[in-house]
């Protein structure tokens, strides 16, 4: 059975959510590997509507196992409200869970750091989702991160802890915000620690020994490749590697147990934050939000909008080696009458079909655009391919075409039942 990576292909909130809801009945387990609670993935089931942050999504199908693996940067006290809701939701957790046990923490002076640069960096700033990914990352890097393994062990976390707080409050006093109580800090966590404690284990070793069972695995990417640390519009990215390389580092299985990458993109693109988007578009966000889609899942932002940039998803086909596409949101066009497609950008006498490796770069760039009639007709009912209307699925093929990999699934609409596969 096929190991498979699925990633966004565009800047984040593709609809990951649904598709790895629809693959993961093919699976045996689903692993998180970077990014934390930052994400938002919404699965609709029936009327109830989950939104995961931590933890995969493979925890509403009961027979699932699920992973948060060592490359996730983990909010303990997060995890276990988010834990809270779903077992209030009827959802089992104990014993489908598993965290790595070298997972980083994340920490409340790292969210008052998030928030503070913010505020300081004022119009530069990245517009994060001050869960303070970023700092956590950066502890990591720099070898000043605690992790779950620490948390484990009481002495040594508060050792670590009181060291770790007084550094950062010396920080944040710097910077004309209060300093964090120790105390505080330390009973929260302990708390949330011993919670969590039946739910730590060695990923590494669970993963890798699952797939020598013959089990297979769903890589639940979070954030899109234009967040990537390394492949996206730095600096206004996610600390992580969004794209596909990051499953395995974030795992601990290797590259040669991958056996397909899905790129989940939506029929138009969004992105939430600043930084570039060079097809955004005003008309497209005030007809999204009119119709209530396109706010943030975790922070309620409404998000930016703008057309179809294939220029974009060409760079994430090439970056991740997306061998099928899933394109979703495809009803949020159903009533346009012309479509727009950015098939290369333009920045003064240079055309790019590439995107081009500075922000600055590319926030000059204007989209040079094809053209394609809208279908005006709903699809939210369509269940198979040649129930979408023809210009719909000369639209879908064309997006395909031009990101360079072949269509493998559509959704239209939030439902399990609104997919179609090609
Ligand atoms: P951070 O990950 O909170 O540091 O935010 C860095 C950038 O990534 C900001 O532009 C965020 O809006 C964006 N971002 C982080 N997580 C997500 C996500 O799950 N979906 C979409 N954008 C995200």
């Amino acid at each position: 059975m096929a190991n498979t990576i699925l990633v966004g292909a565009q800047w984040g909130d593709e609809g990951k959510g649904k598709i790895i809801d629809v693959l993961t009945e093919e699976v045996d387990i689903v692993v998180r590997t970077q990014g934390g609670n930052n994400a938002g993935h919404t699965v609709f089931l029936g009327d109830t509507k989950y939104v995961l942050h931590l933890v995969p999504s493979g925890i509403l199908r009961p027979r699932k196992r699920c992973v948060i693996g060592n490359g996730v940067v983990v909010d303990p006290v997060g995890l276990v409200e988010e834990i809270d809701v779903l077992e209030g939701q009827r959802v089992r957790v104990k014993g489908r869970l598993f965290i790595s046990e070298t997972a980083h923490l994340v920490l409340p002076y790292h969210r008052e750091l998030d928030a503070r640069r913010e505020i300081r960096k004022g119009r530069q700033k990245i517009g994060t989702t001050k869960r303070g990914i970023g700092p956590a990352y950066g502890d990591k890097a720099a070898r000043t991160g605690l992790r779950v393994i620490d948390l484990m062990h009481a002495e040594r976390f508060a050792g670590q802890l009181r060291e770790r707080v007084r550094e950062n409050n010396a920080v944040l006093r710097a910077w004309g915000a209060k300093g964090l109580s120790f105390e505080r800090v330390h009973a929260a966590y302990r708390a949330a620690g011993d919670r969590l404690r039946p739910l730590v284990a060695n990923t590494m070793i669970l993963l890798n020994d699952a797939i020598a069972r013959g089990q297979s695995l769903l890589f639940e990417g979070a954030q899109g490749t234009f967040l990537d640390v390394d492949h996206g519009t730095y600096p206004y990215v996610t600390s992580s590697n969004t794209t596909a390389g990051g499953a395995c580092t974030g795992s601990g299985v290797p590259p040669h147990r991958m056996d397909r990458v899905v790129g989940v993109m939506k029929a138009y693109t969004t992105r939430v934050g600043e930084g570039p988007l060079p097809t955004e578009n005003p008309e497209i966000a005030d007809l999204l939000h009119a119709m209530g889609r396109e706010f943030g899942a975790t922070t309620g932002r409404p998000r930016r909008c703008g057309w179809f940039d294939a220029v974009a998803t060409r760079h994430a086909c090439r970056v991740n080696g997306i061998d099928e596409l899933a394109v979703t949101n495809v009803d949020g066009l159903d009533t346009l009458e012309t479509i727009r497609v950015c098939i290369a950008y333009r920045a003064g006498r240079t055309r790019y079909d590439h995107v081009p490796s500075d922000a600055e770069v590319l926030a000059a760039c204007e989209p040079v655009y094809a053209e394609f009639p809208g279908w005006r007709t709903p699809t939210q009912g369509a269940r198979r391919w040649r129930e979408l209307p023809v210009r719909a699925r000369e639209y879908l093929q064309a997006l395909a075409e031009l990101s360079g990999a072949p269509l493998g699934i559509v959704s239209v609409g939030p439902a399990r039942a609104q997919t179609i596969f090609r």
